[in-house]
């Protein structure tokens, strides 16, 4: 299943008026076959790696919690680097897989609702979650994740960027420069936000996101 296979597939469940169901759906469908998803890289997120290169991050010991984990590769890279790591995913299928690829893995995981999920760390990583959620819900899911971040507590995302007049397009929805600056309204001063063009998808436009709890 290609990216667009994928986004049918999605687009049945929302017609119904479903916008959650479908990734585990689509994670049962896939039968263990990571061509069937769209964002199994089997590799951490490229611009998270680089930001975790550049910023000599995660410091060792450091409690990061990795929000819509989904097979667990960020998650993976993240403990492997020394921090001590929480991941969640909606989907209870991804969370077994990933519980399977990673048998002897630190990093506990659990399904979980973002919106149900609680607790307080020193790093939240966001990859390509926020994107692939309805735009309706957007402003509460940007609200929890940045109540993850504890006091002094920072937060990146990686997502797909569009300008403020651009319309919202398809799914995954883009965020637009004021999706990320809502992360200021629940106390997070913005460190850096770049807007990039990606160097290794020419033509996708990027965000990458750091924040910090005062
Ligand atoms: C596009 S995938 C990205 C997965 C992973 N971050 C990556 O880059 O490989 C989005 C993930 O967010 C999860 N997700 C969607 N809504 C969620 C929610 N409300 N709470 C927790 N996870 C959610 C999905 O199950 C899916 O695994």
């Amino acid at each position: 299943m290609n990216g667009d296979a994928a986004r049918d597939l999605a687009a049945g469940f929302i017609e119904r008026g479903d916008t959650q169901s479908w990734f585990d759906a689509l994670y049962k469908h896939a039968g263990r076959n990571f061509d069937v998803i769209p964002w199994a890289d089997r590799e951490m997120n490229v611009h998270l790696r680089d930001w975790c290169e550049r910023e000599g991050r995660p410091a060792p010991g450091e409690r990061v919690v990795v929000v819509g984990c989904g097979l667990g590769d960020d998650a993976e890279a993240m403990a492997a680097r020394g921090a001590v790591v929480d991941a969640f995913d909606l989907s209870p299928e991804a969370i077994a897989w990933a519980s399977e690829r990673f048998p002897n893995s630190p990093v506990r995981y659990q399904a979980a609702n973002l919106f149900a999920f609680r607790g307080s760390y020193e790093l939240v990583v966001e990859s390509y979650t926020l994107q692939a959620m309805p735009l309706e819900m957007r402003a509460r899911a940007i609200e929890a994740v940045a109540n993850l971040a504890a006091p002094g507590g920072e937060v990146i995302v990686i997502c797909r960027g569009r300008a403020e007049t651009d319309p919202p397009g398809e799914l995954p929805w883009p965020l637009a420069p004021s999706d990320i600056q809502r992360f200021a309204a629940h106390g997070l001063a913005t460190i850096a936000f770049e807007d990039f063009d990606d160097p290794y998808e020419p033509g996708k436009r990027r965000f990458r996101y750091h924040g910090r709890r005062a």
